[in-house]
């Protein structure tokens, strides 16, 4: 391990400097504006992974973005740990909202603030350097495989029935992921499970043309306020969810497993300063930590409809429009939870009103076993890397591929993330701590050696 430590530390600059080239490259996968970039940038992974000593290396085509595949096999009788991670990112707007422009990688204050510089390029890029420092240094202890996807921030449509097509390529004893958070620097933790997900969007229409609103005003209903009503009333005062049957599936955590969850270290109050709010507000009865990670939620995510150019226009909108998330727990099942919410929305539309909801994409819930030799091989690793045994988490986020590759290849994952909350993945000044990616990369290879000794 010291010889790869050392490679690390004298290579850092150029790692960080390929980083920075792959985080100019604008692969935003929701727009098709950028198409030429997401294939650049998976061409750029393709020339990395071969640099770094991957054999059959391919971009694989889909009808949507491209995969990157690449192997090294040593020793069919070694397990072997299929990486998996995403080279596409997205949108970066509001662009007037980044302090440095989102495609210019700029380091401030030891951090890369870039789209995707921690969702999730920078956490994969750790993976191909680590597998390089591995290799340079003949120290690969397990086969590995890498599937870098380019679709992942738009619901990895295409990677579902790719590897349907391509199981042969897949043959694998793990999936290694590093795409969520750690609690803090200081604080190490791994995910044991992530939420599922729902993506509606919903047209609400009343008449059949915008109405001057002193004429008809009164008479007819808005379908802007009809569409407020309606989504105020997926909640009640508790912050519980109204949807009938909504909950029916929801696995409750025994009192042990609570127990055990209130034992993770959180600051509320910090909580609330760096979110500038001077209260949470969410269900009743269940803390903070397990609204994000163990409960469901209904939320809004934009919603639009009527005149909102300058100054004034009196108007009765003919429509109004919304686009509406829930996130599941186990075992909520993404379909079903889709069509209790349309059933709902239907019957709860006020008369005069027409509703649509079309389905988005959506994805299974997952927990992972805390008790498997790969998760024992990632909380050995990030143990010896940060000095402190990382504490088991549920996350609040969504990987949709995880329960598919549960499904269809039989193999659990293990996600070893290093980001913080903070990083403001998503949001305008994404960032990513150098201090991050350097403990991931050194962290990755003793992953590996675990593995590989424990799996004897
Ligand atoms: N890496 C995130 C998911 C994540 C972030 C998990 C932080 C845990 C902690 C991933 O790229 C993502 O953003 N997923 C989407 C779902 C997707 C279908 C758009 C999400 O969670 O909204
Ligand atoms: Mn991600
Ligand atoms: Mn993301």
């Amino acid at each position: 391990m010291e010889k790869i430590n050392g490679y690390i530390a004298s290579n850092e600059q150029r790692f960080l400097d390929e980083l920075f080239d792959l985080l100019r490259i604008p692969s935003v996968s929701a727009d098709s504006k950028y198409a030429a970039d997401v294939a650049r940038a998976a061409e750029f992974i393709k020339n990395k992974l071969i640099e770094a000593g991957a054999e059959n290396v391919e971009v694989c085509p889909t009808n949507g973005h491209p995969i990157v595949y690449g192997e090294k096999i040593i020793d069919p009788a070694l397990p072997t740990v299929i990486v998996y991670g995403h080279y596409d990112v997205q949108p970066a707007d509001p662009f007037e909202l980044w302090t440095t422009p989102p495609f210019e990688p700029t380091v401030r204050d030891g951090k890369i603030y870039a789209r995707g510089s921690c969702d999730d390029k920078g956490q994969m890029y750790m993976h191909i350097k680590a597998f390089e420092a591995m290799m340079k240094n003949d120290a690969l202890t397990c086969n590995i495989r890498f599937m870098i996807e380019g679709e992942e921030e738009c619901g990895s449509s295409h990677l579902g029935p790719w590897i349907m097509e391509n199981k042969h390529r897949l043959k694998g004893d793990v999936i290694l992921i590093s795409d969520t958070s750690i609690i803090a620097n200081d604080i190490p933790s791994l995910e044991s499970g992530l939420r599922g997900l729902s993506y509606v969007e919903v047209e609400v229409t009343g008449p059949n043309r915008d109405l001057h609103s002193g004429v008809y005003g009164g008479a007819v209903a808005n379908p802007i306020q009809a569409l407020c009503e309606m989504i105020a009333s997926l909640k009640d005062e508790n912050q519980h969810i109204t949807i009938p049957g909504f909950y029916d599936k929801v696995l409750e955590l025994s009192k042990a497993e609570r127990e055990e969850m209130a034992r993770t270290p959180f600051n509320l109050d910090e909580y609330k300063k760096d979110l500038n709010v001077n209260d949470v507000r969410g269900e009743g009865g269940y803390s903070t930590l397990e609204r994000t990670g163990i409960r469901p939620t209904v939320e809004c995510n934009g919603i639009w409809g009527g005149y909102i150019g300058e100054g004034a226009k009196t108007v009765l909108p003919s429509k109004a429009f919304a686009k509406i998330s829930m996130r599941l727990v186990p075992n909520q099942v993404s379909n079903e939870i889709t069509t209790l919410f349309s059933d709902h929305f239907n019957r709860i539309a006020p008369a005069g009103i027409k509703v649509e909801v079309r389905p988005h994409h959506g994805g299974e819930p997952v927990v992972t076993p805390t008790d498997s030799v790969a998760f024992k091989a990632a909380s050995m690793a990030m143990e010896e890397t940060f000095g402190k045994k990382p504490i088991p988490t549920r996350g609040g986020g969504s990987i949709p591929i995880v329960a598919l590759f549960e499904k269809e290849l039989g193999l659990k994952s293990v996600l070893m993330g290093f980001g913080l909350d903070s990083d403001l993945i998503h949001s305008p000044n994404e960032h990513y701590g150098i201090f991050n990616f350097k403990k991931g990369i050194e962290t990755i290879p003793l992953f590996f050696r675990n593995f590989a000794q424990l799996s004897k």
